[in-house]
């Protein structure tokens, strides 16, 4: 298994810049690329809700306009603002599904994490089964 741990501690540095004033949640991300490049993410409120973004579409967003977008993990950290996690923080559907369309669902690795040492590792597949994809839209043309 690989070590995760960097990844982790980038992930939680990343959340020390969430600006969650209404949720008071804040999520910090870290994107691993194929070629070891680290993009953080923190999730990004706004007065009007809608428009926030999620930390682990922060970082995809930022990976992708810079032009990385072969992924092999992601870290992820949540909990109550001012504090330090003391659950797993799963990615929500909307960011499962935006991965999705960047990463290899069966060797892409999320890690869900509380700490260093305490985490969780799932495929991104086992936690988006029977993903609707690319491969949709080509079925008929
Ligand atoms: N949030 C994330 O950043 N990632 C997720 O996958 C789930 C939720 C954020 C959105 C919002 O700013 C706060 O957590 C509470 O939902």
């Amino acid at each position: 298994m690989a070590d995760y741990s960097e990844l982790i501690k980038a992930a939680l540095n990343a959340r020390e810049k969430s600006y969650c004033p209404y949720s008071g949640y804040a999520v910090g991300a870290a994107l691993l690329c194929a070629d070891g490049t680290v993009f953080k993410g923190c999730n990004i409120e706004n007065a009007a809700y809608g428009p926030s973004v999620c930390a682990e579409r922060c970082a995809v967003f930022k990976a992708v306009s810079e032009g990385y977008s072969d992924f092999t993990a992601i870290a992820v950290v949540g909990g109550n603002k001012g504090y330090s996690p003391t659950d797993y923080a799963y990615p929500c559907g909307v960011c499962r599904q935006v991965l999705s369309e960047f990463a290899a669902p069966d060797s892409f690795d999320v890690c869900v994490a509380v700490s260093e040492t305490d985490f969780k590792i799932f495929k991104l597949s086992e936690l988006l089964p029977n993903s609707f994809g690319a491969g949709n839209l080509k079925e008929n043309s």
